[in-house]
């Protein structure tokens, strides 16, 4: 066992606000894109489970932009001297956390051992992290359901975190619902489980030097900042994808910095260089361009904008003048929005 004692809420890493582990979404190239418009949210990699680590490509999978710090690596995984392995590669790149992953209801994982499966195995999951704390010295943090199946009491769920938190690990991640591991989907599971955030309340009360972040179901600021009068932070995901300029509200709203004035037209600017750099190097426009579809989400011209992407952006011989054509398709929409505007208020 780690002898460190979880006294203090671990401040490394600062999360008040997370972007989640969401597979082939939270990529490279999205995760450089959110960095764009927020300072501060902790990115979190799709999971990456131990097998192809370290038996795949590892160098693709843990490849990074430095500008995308704060940074988690999240490992898939159940057996401790491969994730302690993994942990190591990560803490040797340079990444600033590594999350195990104890929600991910599929049944691909569940065979593996991956995932919320390990629920129901909480000495194994803190025999995990305990061998990973004692590898590393960046943050071993926790992602997990509040359940799974018909285990699924607060008592369950308590012991699960007791548990771990025994060995040193001072940082849960709540998915506020159970997963059902028979019988849904992982997108079902995402959906119809209830959320119930007052199960992640209660673990802060029942254990207040553990930093609990909660997850699930959460759309705006508003609600981000209602959760933390309770807990430590928020963890958001779909939304902080297909509505990327959340984030902007971040750095002010969550972690008290002055105003930010960048536009979205700045940020899509800002993202230019780097897609020349990477089309250099072979990447193809489109597995770039389709992280960044949402940031006009409900804004004059944000459906144009991503429908001539969407169009263009896979064509074979696709240049990065398909995103100035849609930057400029998008502000002349946004001039006659205004246009329109100015004149029915004269
Ligand atoms: C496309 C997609 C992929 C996901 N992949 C992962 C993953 O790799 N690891 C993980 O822990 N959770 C994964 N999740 C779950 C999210 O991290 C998050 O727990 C879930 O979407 C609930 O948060 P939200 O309501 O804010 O989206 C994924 C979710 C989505 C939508």
């Amino acid at each position: 066992m780690n002898t460190s004692n979880p006294d203090t809420v671990s401040n490394a890493v600062d999360r008040k606000f997370c972007v989640a582990p969401m597979l082939d979404w939270t990529d490279r190239h999205y995760r450089y894109f959110a960095r764009l418009i927020s300072k501060n949210a902790v990115l979190y990699t799709e999971m990456i489970t131990t097998g192809a680590l370290i038996h795949g490509d590892r160098d693709r999978y843990l490849q990074f932009n430095t500008q995308e710090s704060p940074l988690a690596l999240q490992l898939g995984g159940s057996n401790p001297d491969e994730l302690s392995v993994c942990a190591k590669m990560a803490e040797d790149l340079g990444y600033d956390e590594v999350n195990l992953n104890v929600g991910c209801p599929s049944d691909r994982v569940q065979n593996n051992m991956i995932g919320a499966c390990l629920m129901g195995h909480p000495e194994l999951v803190a025999e995990c992290i305990d061998a990973m704390q004692n590898t590393v010295s960046i943050p071993v943090t926790v992602k997990h359901r509040i359940g799974i199946d018909d285990q699924d009491s607060y008592e369950e769920l308590h012991h699960f975190v007791k548990t771990i938190a025994e060995t040193g690990c001072s940082t849960f991640i709540v998915h506020a619902r159970k997963a059902i591991l028979q019988g849904l989907s992982p997108k079902e599971n995402r959906d119809i489980p209830p959320l119930k955030y007052d199960v992640a309340y209660q673990l802060k009360k029942d254990f207040p030097p553990l930093e609990i972040i909660v997850n699930g179901g959460i759309k705006t600021i508003d609600e981000c900042l209602g959760h933390t009068e309770h807990l430590d932070g928020v963890m958001v995901g779909r939304e902080a994808y297909q509505n990327p300029w959340l984030l902007n509200q971040v750095d002010q709203a969550l972690y008290g910095e002055s105003e930010s004035s960048l536009t979205r037209q700045q940020v899509l600017e800002a993202m230019l260089p780097y897609i020349e750099e990477e089309m250099k190097k072979g990447t193809y426009l489109g597995h770039i361009t389709r992280h960044i579809l949402g940031i006009f989400h409900s804004m004059p011209g944000g459906r144009k904008f991503r429908r001539y992407i969407s169009e263009n952006a896979h064509k074979p011989g696709a240049t990065i003048d398909v995103l100035k054509n849609a930057l400029a398709i998008v502000t002349s929409e946004q001039a006659a929005a205004l246009e329109a505007q100015t004149i029915s208020q004269n």
